[in-house]
């Protein structure tokens, strides 16, 4: 007989967005989206154990700040719950390493993994398509965070077509003191910009250059049309990007709707060296950190 694990952990990935096109609100209130997303070396643990009674406990890496993440009602974790049906009652255990409020799909990494882990720990046996479908209902990044790696995004980003990537890219991340909030930075892209295009600005460089392998070329073509609110929102994350690529960076650019900015180097030894040249230079970045993609989507790493 296969022994039942009482036990499951599941580590998912941070994102970045190499290309952000966004196009004119739809009717929903979303924006339709072209992306490339890329899954990088910075993970949440989520461990999911059978208990008397539900419970989520979070552990925060330094950089993050206690309270940033709603341990209660409002966690994602008991939203991916609710979606598989609630089958039993569970200890939740949740190591963060993903900045919050950063632009790198933290709590859609969260929500991700929660998914896998409960549908295992409750032997749910939800197919791929299916789980695909109650990731896209928990978030527009939380199907990317099942899947990983680099992949084009469409629709509000929920639809992801995995991408051949044969690279292997090294970024700089500089953390900053103080969040945004993504339905503000939409906002106020759509004050900034009214009239856009339904069409989102297309992605296709970006996924040239990835095609190619070459880094000067992904340096070249990364795109963020959400950089412009957020750096009239905050005009340091402009002064950041022009700090970072004269440390050596090859180009600095924010993630998503940021305050993250993303630096490509060539090597993780010039990302290191890059690291701390930003690092020393600005108060307001909370942390640097170095880190390499594509790397895979939430996976099972122990049970028990
Ligand atoms: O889907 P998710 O919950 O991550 O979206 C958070 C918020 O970000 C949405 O409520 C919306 O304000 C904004 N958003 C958007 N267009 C997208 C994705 C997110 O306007 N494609």
């Amino acid at each position: 007989m296969i022994p039942v694990s009482r036990s499951f952990t599941v580590r998912a990935p941070a994102k970045l967005n190499l290309h952000l096109g966004v196009g004119a609100p739809r009717e929903d209130g979303f924006h339709p989206l072209d992306t490339v997303y890329q899954a990088i070396g910075i993970y949440d643990d989520l461990t999911v154990t059978h208990a008397e009674k539900w419970s989520i406990a979070l552990q925060l890496a330094d950089y993050i700040e206690d309270g940033a993440v709603p341990a209660g009602e409002d966690n994602i974790v008991n939203h991916a719950a609710a979606l598989l049906g609630k089958r039993r009652d569970a200890e939740i255990s949740i190591r963060k390493d993903i900045p919050v409020a950063a632009g790198m799909a933290g709590g859609s990494a969260d929500g991700a993994a929660a998914l896998v882990a409960l549908d295992r720990l409750w032997n749910c046996r939800t197919s791929d398509h299916d789980l695909l479908d109650l990731a896209s209902q928990l978030g527009s990044d939380v199907p990317f965070a099942l899947i990983g790696g680099t992949a084009h995004g469409t629709g509000r980003g929920e639809l992801v077509e995995p991408l051949p990537d044969q690279g292997s890219w090294w970024w700089v991340l500089a953390l900053s003191n103080q969040g945004l909030s993504t339905p503000q930075v939409y906002a106020h892209w759509d004050r900034l910009f009214p009239g856009p295009s339904p069409t989102p600005f297309s992605a296709l460089a970006v996924l040239t250059a990835i095609a190619s392998g070459s880094v000067s070329a992904l340096a070249r073509a990364m795109h963020n049309d959400l950089e412009a609110a957020a750096f009239d929102l905050r005009p340091d994350l402009a002064v950041l990007v022009s700090l970072g690529e004269s440390e050596g960076a090859l180009r600095g650019m924010m993630t998503g709707s940021g305050p993250t900015v993303a630096f490509l180097c060539r090597s993780a030894d010039e990302a290191r060296a890059v690291a701390a040249g930003v690092q020393v230079a600005r108060s307001e970045v909370r942390r640097v950190l170095v880190a390499n993609g594509p790397v895979a989507g939430a996976h099972v790493v122990s049970y028990r």
